[in-house]
């Protein structure tokens, strides 16, 4: 799978791309990722990306020329051009899911008071959310589904196991884990998790769940059948 993010601040996803399940993933070669600046297909000394809005009004707009230059040459047939925004459609497990399913993603990363509508229209297939609240720009909710949508490709995760049994995959959330040792500082683990029986395990475990789901996320528990 590639992966292509247009930002202003390409600098920011450098970390967050070499380290851990990601970095390792793209060493095996099982995702590609390329960071390019925008301002890269600017065509004037300033290097200029945004301008004021027609109609007045506060803040910058994102002009059309670099966004449709740099997609333009980017794209390819069949590959999903994707704007991360506050007022896109919100972001889910069931989503990032898609996602990678797919060969080839382009994500515009937006900033300043938001971009040129007539990219939207023209080269925008899907607008995506994180979630509602504003960040200073795209750059941070690009990285998010990125990182999500990852873990559903085949051996980016060692245990592919947990993708199934992990929260919102049945929309429930997880239930509690523990490790060694059985008792730290007078806090014992739940005994049934000590005898060994997976039948009693498992029911224990579905009962964790759904009273926290229950608790913090009754919503959920409204889309389960
Ligand atoms: N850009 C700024 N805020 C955002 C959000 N919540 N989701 C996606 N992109 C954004």
């Amino acid at each position: 799978m590639r992966i292509d993010v247009l930002t202003l601040f390409p600098a920011m996803l450098d970390g967050f791309l070499s380290e851990s399940m990601l970095g390792r993933a793209r060493e095996a070669d099982r995702l590609r990722i390329c960071v390019h600046n925008l301002r890269d297909w600017t065509t004037d000394k300033h290097k200029t990306t945004d301008d004021r809005p027609f109609g007045g009004g506060a803040g910058m707009v994102m002009k059309c020329e670099p966004v449709f230059a740099a997609i333009e040459q980017l794209q390819t047939s069949g590959c999903r051009r994707i704007y991360l925004t506050p007022d896109g459609e919100p972001f889910s497990c069931a989503l990032a899911k898609e996602l990678s399913q797919q060969q080839h993603l382009i994500l515009l990363s937006g900033h300043y008071e938001g971009i040129d509508q007539r990219i939207r229209d023209a080269i925008i297939d899907q607008e995506i959310s994180i979630g509602d609240y504003v960040l200073t720009n795209g750059t941070l909710a690009a990285a998010v589904v990125i990182d999500a949508l990852a873990r559903f490709i085949p051996g980016v995760l060692g245990d592919e196991k947990s993708l199934t049994s992990e929260s919102f995959t049945r929309n429930l959330l997880d239930f509690p884990q523990y490790t060694r040792p059985a008792v730290f500082r007078g806090l014992s683990v739940p005994e049934v998790l000590l005898t060994g029986h997976h039948g009693e395990i498992e029911k224990w475990r579905h009962a964790r769940q759904l009273e926290k789901t229950d608790k913090v996320r009754p919503d959920l528990l409204k889309k389960t059948p």
